[in-house]
């Protein structure tokens, strides 16, 4: 008989839901919400509420996508955390009555592990083998993290303040661009020159740390628009390439430390910065094997939380209607 899994996410702005059949993905269905664009970033009460009316439509969508009728589900995985409460929420309480109607297993799935699992999708893109290097770079998270297997992630660095999507969303709100300014930054940089210089904190070992990133280009636009009140509509694409660089440098810098303390010679990208190409192609200079996930894969997703659902699944690692969201939880 076929193992199908549901997988649904809502930790954040995006609601989600996919059908992974026997570890092949049928239907991978995104609602994003970009009403929050207008408020320079997300709004939760509203993130929860577009949730909540979304997710019936969204999860139903998956499943006649998939060609699967409900009562054939093996088991629900949903994102437990780390997240926003009361989107979390939405997801949590829907997979659960889900999972209690249909009399299936209820899968608990950890964002940001789904985050890297989401390589293991047998999608025409390379799997890496365990264990591997993993760099988690979202809007919430920047970690370096030991990945054992499926089931055990040891975390070897990680932000001591901002996390490296938020340096691009706050540095970009600050040169009056929406949100989340990451793909915007990324799409100017590539029409400009990297002549800015700012700073790239230096912290021990493998943390990491972008809050003087963003503090120094506060303060140079400060200055610079004392002088040019227009500074920034010259300069906006040099800007943008300045601030990736400085991003990149970081990351790629404590990637290139991590490999050579580990040995481990696999490197694999996850989470919503994962889709910057000035990282990219800085990454791909190394004597390294670097797995990128495909552009979709990149930033929220509910393929990733069924693929780590489905491998937990295999496991035995099942969660009960007792099992509470965590708004913060460690990988
Ligand atoms: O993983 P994700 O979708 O959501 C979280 O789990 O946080 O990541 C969203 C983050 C945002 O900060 C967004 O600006 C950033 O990923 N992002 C990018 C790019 N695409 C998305 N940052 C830089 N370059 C991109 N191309
Ligand atoms: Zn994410």
């Amino acid at each position: 008989m076929a193992t199908i899994i549901l997988g649904i996410e809502t930790s954040c702005d995006d609601t989600a839901a996919a059908v992974i059949v026997d570890g092949k993905l049928r239907a991978n269905v995104v609602s994003q919400q970009l009403e929050h664009e207008n408020y320079g970033g997300v709004i939760p009460e509203l993130a929860s509420r577009a949730h909540v009316e979304r997710i019936t439509a969204v999860v139903e969508t998956s499943l006649s996508e998939a060609n699967i009728d409900k009562k054939d589900l093996t088991a629900v995985a949903y994102t437990q955390g780390p997240g926003l409460i009361g989107s979390l929420l939405v997801g949590n309480a829907f997979a659960k009555s889900l999972s209690l109607a249909l009399n299936i297993p209820l899968i608990a799935v950890h964002h940001m592990q789904a985050h890297l699992l989401v390589h293991f999708i047998n999608d025409n893109f390379p799997t890496p083998n365990f264990p591997f290097l993993g760099l988690t770079v979202s809007g919430g998270h920047t970690q370096l993290v030991y990945v054992n297997n499926a089931y055990s992630f040891d975390v070897l660095g990680e932000t001591l303040d901002d996390a490296a999507g938020e340096a691009f969303d706050k540095t970009g709100k600050m040169l009056g661009l929406p949100y989340p300014s990451g793909p915007i930054i990324d799409k100017y940089a590539k029409l400009g020159t990297a002549k800015f210089t700012f700073a790239r904190p230096s912290v021990p070992n493998l943390n990491f740390s972008f809050s003087g990133l963003k503090t120094s280009v506060l303060y140079f636009l400060r200055s610079a628009q004392e002088k040019d009140s227009d500074f920034i509509k010259k300069n906006l694409y040099d800007l943008c390439a300045s601030i990736q660089a400085a991003i990149v440098t970081v990351l790629v810098e404590k990637v290139k430390t991590a490999v050579k303390q580990t040995g481990l010679k696999q490197v694999v990208l996850g989470g919503g910065v994962s889709a910057n190409s000035g990282l990219r192609i800085a990454l791909e200079d190394f004597d390294m094997e670097l797995f990128l996930p495909p552009l979709p894969y990149t930033t929220d997703n509910a393929a990733m939380i069924a693929m780590a659902g489905y491998l937990k699944f295999k496991k035995g690692s099942f969660a009960n209607l007792t099992s509470e969201p965590k708004a913060r939880t460690s990988i």
